[in-house]
């Protein structure tokens, strides 16, 4: 028959910082997985109010996606990002941020200068509608929308806005 000995203040401590150290290093990895999942969801780091012109109406072939810099003027002429950008009519443009929602890469247009084709990420193969739909995973997330406006002729766009 087992019976049990009293544990040793000695032991007693121990055992407390074990368990405490396995319940801390458990919470510290449950909270990089819950940062990492939001930061996947959510473009952080990419909304603006501020518009930029990408260009004026002309630049632009009707229905033709066209990959604009943005943030140019910030660093050397190195852009820090950009849009595709589809002239509809001399008034309605749509923008998508040029990087993938699945890891961000940059996707490109398959079309060329024909107003036929779609988006598709070179780096694990998600390929997305015209109007940015996904059409093939692994991305399950639309392509962000960036705000677009008309103004004397120039096209501006802003941040991201869904
Ligand atoms: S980053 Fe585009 S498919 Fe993964």
């Amino acid at each position: 028959m087992a019976h049990s000995v009293p544990m040793t203040p000695g032991e007693i401590s121990r055992r407390r910082l074990l368990t405490t150290g396995v319940f801390g290093l458990g919470g510290l990895i449950g909270l990089v997985y819950i940062v990492a999942i939001l930061r996947y969801i959510i473009p952080v780091g990419k909304s603006s109010s501020s518009f930029e012109k990408v260009g004026t109406v002309s630049d632009f072939q009707t229905e033709v996606p066209k990959r604009m810099p943005l943030g140019v003027t910030r660093t050397n002429n190195q852009p820090t990002g950009g849009a595709w950008v589809i002239k509809h009519s001399p008034t309605s443009f749509t923008a998508f941020d040029m990087h993938c929602t699945h890891l961000n890469c940059p996707y490109n247009w398959t079309g060329g200068s024909s107003p036929q084709g779609v988006f598709a990420c070179p780096c694990h193969g998600s390929v997305f509608a015209k109007d940015g739909q996904v059409i093939q995973g692994p991305a399950f997330i639309p392509l962000w929308k960036r705000a677009v406006t008309v103004k004397n002729s120039n096209v501006l766009v802003g941040g991201i806005i869904s």
